[in-house]
């Protein structure tokens, strides 16, 4: 099959890029290039390391969003200052960047602030994605002026605060608002462009009509860009509530965005309308990302959660997972016109949004595209065999 490759860059993503190479150790930027190398080749086993380690610091939230999958889950402890260390040990020859999502709230965890520090002292950025609740004025200095953040990112799903308390349970919106002022007002003090700041929303038919009134909100705040995503659906509650089948709003919100976002300076970054059939792209990921738990349970992105590729306590390592056969096969067929993890043929990264698939997340009657492929005859061993189940999952 041979796919036709969409371009999505920007400008301004491409002046940011070559800023933040720029400010790269030696020893970063060789790692980076020969990744970028091995990445653009297709490679399947690597010489490069993960350019970034995602970093889930907890699976605790104090926050029960309308659309989060997240928050009651039982997963492993917080992410341990001990095990940062190691992992920072292994990794500061090579990586470039730390993510803290997580699965929860990343602030929960109180050594979050100590990693960053570390990282920063060790010359490797972060990229930091919160709810805003636990940002206080003195946390947002420590950020700006002792952590090397690159990204600072607050998940901010509307303009007002009975939209943004509806829809993001225990929430107070004045708090979030508070936050993101202490980080700007921060960064103005110190005079400093890092970190940029960025907002992240879900687009969804309970807060569409806000979403260009939300382009306003950020501009009015100092944050530079606005991450927009679908809303992911788990379970048929949430279909009613998806953007996906309702095209000409879904457009006509978009362009609303664009235009202001392109009248005030805010960047919006939008996913493809779910009517373009025609996107395509290459998703990088197995090349550039390794997300790590806080076991050690590793994890190639956040649609194949059920499906880790391995355990870095227990299998040797970070590179030697990064380089299991697993993690090979999936580099090597993700192109193809059958991936290894199955969901990889109708991941919204990859495809576009046009596809009802591109907008599930894992649920009963879709089980199977959320796995990898064990019944082919080219299978590599599973690594860890039963060990490595979801520990999210309460079925284990
Ligand atoms: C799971 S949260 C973790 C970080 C932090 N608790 C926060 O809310 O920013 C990461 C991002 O996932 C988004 N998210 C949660 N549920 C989602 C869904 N069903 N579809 C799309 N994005 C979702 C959240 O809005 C948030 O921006
Ligand atoms: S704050 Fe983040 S993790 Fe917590 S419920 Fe909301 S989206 Fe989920
Ligand atoms: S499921 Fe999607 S994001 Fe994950 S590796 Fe495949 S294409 Fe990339």
């Amino acid at each position: 099959m041979t796919l036709k490759h969409t371009d999505s860059s920007r400008f301004s993503d491409v002046v940011a890029r070559l800023r933040r190479f720029a400010s790269l150790s030696s020893r970063q930027k060789t790692q980076l290039l020969l990744n970028r190398a091995e990445r653009r080749l297709g490679a399947g086993r690597l010489r490069s390391g993960p350019r970034m380690l995602d970093l889930v610091p907890t699976h605790r939230c104090n926050l029960r969003c309308v659309g989060c999958v997240h928050y009651d889950n039982e997963g492993p402890g917080d992410l341990e200052l001990g095990f940062f260390r190691e992992i920072l040990a292994e990794s500061a020859p090579w990586v470039v960047q730390y993510r803290f999502c997580s699965l929860g709230e990343p602030l929960m965890n109180r050594d979050l602030p100590e990693m960053l520090e570390l990282a920063a002292r060790a010359g490797i950025g972060c990229n930091l994605m919160t709810n805003g609740t636990l940002l206080t004025p003195e946390l947002a200095e420590h950020l700006v002026a002792r952590c090397k953040i690159d990204i600072l990112t607050f998940s901010i799903d509307g303009a007002t605060a009975e939209t943004c308390e509806r829809l993001r349970r225990g929430l107070k919106f004045d708090d979030l608002m508070e936050a993101v002022t202490s980080v700007v007002e921060s960064k103005r003090r110190h005079g400093a462009g890092r970190p940029v700041v960025q907002a992240n929303a879900i687009a969804m038919k309970d807060n569409a009509d806000e979403l260009p009134d939300l382009v306003r909100l950020a501009a009015r705040l100092g944050i530079e860009d606005l991450n927009v995503h679908y809303l992911t659906v788990e379970g048929r509650t949430q279909w009613e509530n998806s953007l996906f089948s309702d095209p000409d709003r879904q457009k006509e919100i978009f362009d609303e965005m664009k235009r202001v976002g392109d009248e005030l300076g805010v960047v919006t970054h939008l996913p493809p309308d779910v009517r373009d059939a025609e996107f395509m792209q290459r998703c990088y990921l197995p090349w550039d990302t390794l997300i790590i738990d806080t076991d050690g349970t590793a994890r190639m992105c956040y649609f194949s959660w059920e499906e880790p590729v391995g355990n870095v306590v227990e299998d040797g390592g970070i590179r030697a997972v990064w380089n299991n056969a697993l993690y090979r096969k999936v580099r090597e067929t993700i192109e193809t016109d059958c991936p290894f993890y199955r969901y990889c043929a109708h991941c919204g990264y990859r495809v576009g949004y046009s596809r009802r698939e591109a907008h599930e997340g894992k649920s009963g009657d879709n089980e199977k595209i959320f796995s990898f492929d064990w019944d082919r005859p080219d299978a590599p061993p599973r690594p860890g065999g039963s060990r490595l189940r979801n520990p999210d999952r309460r079925d284990n």
